[in-house]
Formats: C-alpha cells, structure tokens, sequence
C-alpha cells in the first residue's frame, strides 16, 4: 500500500530525517513512535509533499509520489490529519464534513455522516455544533473525520492522542480499530506507547531521525531495553 524507501528529509540545512524506510501493508495499522522531535511529523510531511525529500523513494499503491504535490497524493487516497486540528469553526460539524467530501473510491469504504457517526458517536450527538464550540477532543475527531469524507484508502495520522483527556483517548483508541476494520490503513505517530499497544499491529520507532527499531507490538513489548531506550516509559 505505502512504501518509504531510504529517505532523507531536510529543513534548509539541517538534516532531520536520515535514510527513513516504513512499509504499511493494505488493512494494517502500524506506529511510528519517537518522543518530542524525534522527527515523526516531518516523516509524515515528507509522505504527504509537505516536506520534499531530497533522497529515497515513496511509493503509494505502486506509484511514485515524492515528486508529486500534496493534493495529488491526497486525490489518490492517501488521507492526512496534521498534528494541529484544522477545523472550521464557524462551521458546523455537518459542514466541516462536507468540505472533505470527495468521489467514491474503488477499494475504499466510502463515508457519510451516518456512518462517521458509528466510528465517532460523540459528532452524532451534535450535527448541528459550531466546531468553534466542541471540545479539543471532540474537535480531533471532527478533523480525522473530515479527512475520512475524503474515501481514503489509507490514513496518515499525526499523534491523534495527543492533548485530548483519557475517557476521548480510548474512544480515539475504539475509532482506530473501527477503521482498521472498515479495511482502511492507518499509519500513526505516537509518543504514548500504550495508546499504540492498544491499536497497532506493527511499530517503528524513529531518534534522531532515524529508524532505530521495527517489529511487531508483541515484539516492541517484549523488549524493555528498547522501549527504555528510545520512549519515555
Ligand atoms: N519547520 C521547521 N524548521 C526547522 N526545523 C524544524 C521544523 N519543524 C521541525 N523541525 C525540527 O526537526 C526535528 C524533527 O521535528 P518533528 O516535528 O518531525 O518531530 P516530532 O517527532 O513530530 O516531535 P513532536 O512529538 O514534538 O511532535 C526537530 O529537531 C525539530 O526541531
Ligand atoms: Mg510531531
């Protein structure tokens, strides 16, 4: 589905992302974890067109992407939710959806509110809501939302559990899985390694901007050095 080959991010000069590889094979979840500035973000700008590479490969459903502009990649259902919530807050949460509405996809599921409204129960509860009056975590569902009116086959998500209270962490937690049972992928980034035990079947963890670990949860789980290492556990 996505593949990250060997690639090299920069920030005028500096170097943050050295030689990044990930694969996220269709109907997996898989956790990019590092803790603060490890360079999660910049690697899913890098997927995205955010941040261009200046070395290594992208490939989203056997097709190249590095080069091509962020809108493309997302038109070719590749879904993105920035770290910041971008919602619209004069509009309501049935309106913020609209906006991200896009075509039916071929194997994608395709969304509406009703079935937004299975994954996210608390925006069911509030169609009519100004986004400018929902609470942070009511507002990063809106926005992960927003993104899945878009059809997308795959989702990028930028540490969905970040900042919003326990009892929307586990609901954040339930969505996920409920996507991954839509048959959507999902790639994530996290510094909260039980959020990602709770959800992923799969884990990287960037330092530095490089790749440090990969393996299964039940292997990163079994490996107290390198959680000590690399996390703050
Ligand atoms: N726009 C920018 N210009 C220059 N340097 C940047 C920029 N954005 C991030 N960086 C630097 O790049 C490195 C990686 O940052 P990045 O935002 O990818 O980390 P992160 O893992 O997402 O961290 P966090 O958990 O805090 O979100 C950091 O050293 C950061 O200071
Ligand atoms: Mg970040």
């Amino acid at each position: 589905m996505l593949k990250v080959s060997g690639i090299h991010s920069y920030y005028g000069q500096a170097h943050i992302l050295s030689d990044v590889s990930i694969e996220v094979n269709a109907g997996e979840v898989v956790v990019l974890l590092g803790r603060n500035g490890a360079g999660k973000s910049t690697t899913l700008k890098s997927i995205i067109g955010l941040v261009r590479p200046k070395a290594g490969t992208i490939e989203f459903q056997g097709q190249r992407i590095e080069k091509l502009a962020p809108f493309r990649i997302a038109r070719m259902g590749l879904g993105y939710v920035p770290e910041e919530r971008r919602i619209f807050t004069d509009l309501t949460v049935l309106e913020n959806l609209e906006v991200g509405r896009q075509a039916p996809r071929a194997g994608a599921p395709t969304w509406d509110f009703t079935r937004i409204g299975e994954l996210f129960p608390n925006l069911r509860e509030m169609p009519q809501r100004p986004g400018g009056r929902m609470s942070g975590g009511e507002q990063q569902m809106l926005t992960i939302a927003r993104t899945l009116m878009g059809n997308p086959l795959c989702v990028l998500l930028d540490e969905p559990s970040e900042g919003v209270a326990p009892v929307i962490v586990d609901q954040m937690a339930e969505a996920i899985r409920g996507l991954k049972k839509a048959g959507v992928a999902i790639l994530l980034s996290e510094q909260n390694l039980h959020f990602a035990m709770d959800v992923a079947d799969r884990a990287y963890i960037i330092e530095k901007g490089a790749i440090r670990f990969s393996g299964t949860m039940e292997q990163l789980r079994a490996n107290a050095e390198v959680q000590a290492q690399y996390l703050a556990v």
